[in-house]
């Protein structure tokens, strides 16, 4: 899709006036809703338009959807040109995104550069908080990517300042743990985020795809802010321990790849051609054809859910979420404007108690086919 804007005729003032005019219609859409099955015409209660994430002196306000920037240059196929993408990050901190989240490991490196370009000044004014992540190893003089964690304490400072250096920042809102290290202590880990805290390095911090355990142990070192693991209507695992005891502790939770990596937005089949360079999709069990022909069972009947409340599918899988508990904020990417409006425009819809009985009591029926992470990459999680 590599957009240019001199070949496109999208110069910024086109791209803004384009999403503005499909952000207007989508927000009249969404405020007023056709109840078919009624017959009458209302206006939804909002769900509050901000979350926040963690408690005590590790808490920060963050809009109740945040912008996931992954996909802007690293696994997610195709992806349109630099200025397209630092557009497209205005226009969401315009519609009132103020959580963007980023890694070390996304290019490598190239996603935070991008953000950096995009966001630094924004951030500056203290309007968005920014996230990043450490803990994959990379051979620093080729970028290429070792098979190792590294959350050694001086790997730890050595990437921290990196990061710091490719945002333009002066410090990250939340730094996460990308991946445990089975060789370092999560204490070790922790003290060491711990005095990047006291330095101003970074405010607060996170981690990814741990268990229960791994949390309490972090958490006596110094409160985690929020934890950030794969949950979304495809994969639950975490409502079991992990949900339960951020609600105990006060820690915040990010869904990441709150759609499915696009499975849940509807607009995937098996079709679809993954490239096998810069989508990581290719090599996912879910995404492979035959498990994605038989997937569109659980998507269809989250279409058809969706219909009668005049709501897209992603906005389903979205706002499900955010009926979960009030500390999950989602973080979906996207490439596309209209897609970026309307996943915030999810915040314009509540869906009742019923409403997400009945959609888990459909989906409760439909078969999942496919793990979630090939088998290289499931051994790098807790759960
Ligand atoms: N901590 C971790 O280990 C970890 C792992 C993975 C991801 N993450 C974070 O989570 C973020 C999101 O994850 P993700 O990109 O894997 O998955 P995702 O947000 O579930 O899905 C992104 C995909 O969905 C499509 N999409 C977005 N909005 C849509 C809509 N309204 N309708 C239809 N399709 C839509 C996008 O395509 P278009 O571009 O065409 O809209 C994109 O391909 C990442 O950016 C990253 O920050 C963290």
């Amino acid at each position: 899709m590599k957009n240019n804007d001199d070949k496109n005729g999208i110069n910024r003032r086109g791209f803004i006036q384009k999403a503005a005019l499909i952000g207007a219609v989508a927000g009249i859409s969404s405020v007023f809703n056709i109840n078919k099955a009624k017959g009458f015409c209302y206006k939804k209660i909002s769900t509050p338009y901000k979350r926040t994430l963690g408690s005590g002196i590790s808490s920060m306000d963050v809009s109740s959807i945040g912008f996931g920037c992954m996909g802007l240059n690293y696994h997610r196929g195709p992806y349109p040109d630099k200025s397209f993408c630092i557009n497209l990050l205005h226009l969401a901190v315009d519609h009132g995104y103020t959580l963007f989240d980023t890694a070390e490991s996304y290019g490598p490196f190239t996603n935070e550069e991008l953000v950096g370009e995009g966001l630094s000044k924004i951030h500056k004014a203290g309007k968005i908080a920014i996230t990043s992540k450490f803990g994959h190893d990379y051979d620093y003089l080729t970028g290429k990517p070792l098979e190792t964690q590294n959350s050694r304490p001086e790997h730890i400072r050595y990437v921290v300042e990196n990061s710091l250096k490719r945002l333009k920042v002066e410090y990250i809102d939340l730094m996460y743990q990308h991946r445990l290290d089975k060789n370092v202590p999560i204490e070790d880990v922790v003290l060491t985020l711990k005095e990047l805290i006291k330095e101003g390095k970074i405010k607060n911090y996170g981690l990814c795809e741990v268990n229960g355990d791994t949390i309490k142990r972090a958490h006596k070192i110094h409160p985690v802010a929020a934890i950030q693991s794969e949950y979304h209507l495809m994969y639950r695992n975490v409502e079991k321990d992990v949900l339960p005891l951020c609600e105990e502790l006060g820690i915040g939770f990010v869904p990441y790849s709150p759609i499915n990596r696009g499975m849940l937005g509807g607009m995937l089949n098996e079709y679809t051609n993954f490239n096998n360079i810069s989508d990581n999709r290719n090599i996912l069990p879910r995404f492979q054809t035959e498990s994605l022909r038989k997937n569109m069972k659980f998507v269809e009947a989250i279409i058809e859910f969706g219909r009668t409340r005049g709501m897209t599918p992603a906005q389903i899988s979205l706002a499900w979420l955010l009926s979960k508990k009030p500390f999950v904020v989602p973080i979906p990417g996207t490439t596309k404007p209209a897609h970026m409006i309307e996943n915030i425009n999810t915040l314009n819809f509540n869906l009742t108690k019923n409403d997400i009985n009945e959609l888990e009591g459909i989906l409760a029926n439909i078969p999942i086919c496919g793990e979630r992470y090939p088998l290289s990459q499931q051994k790098l999680v807790e759960q």
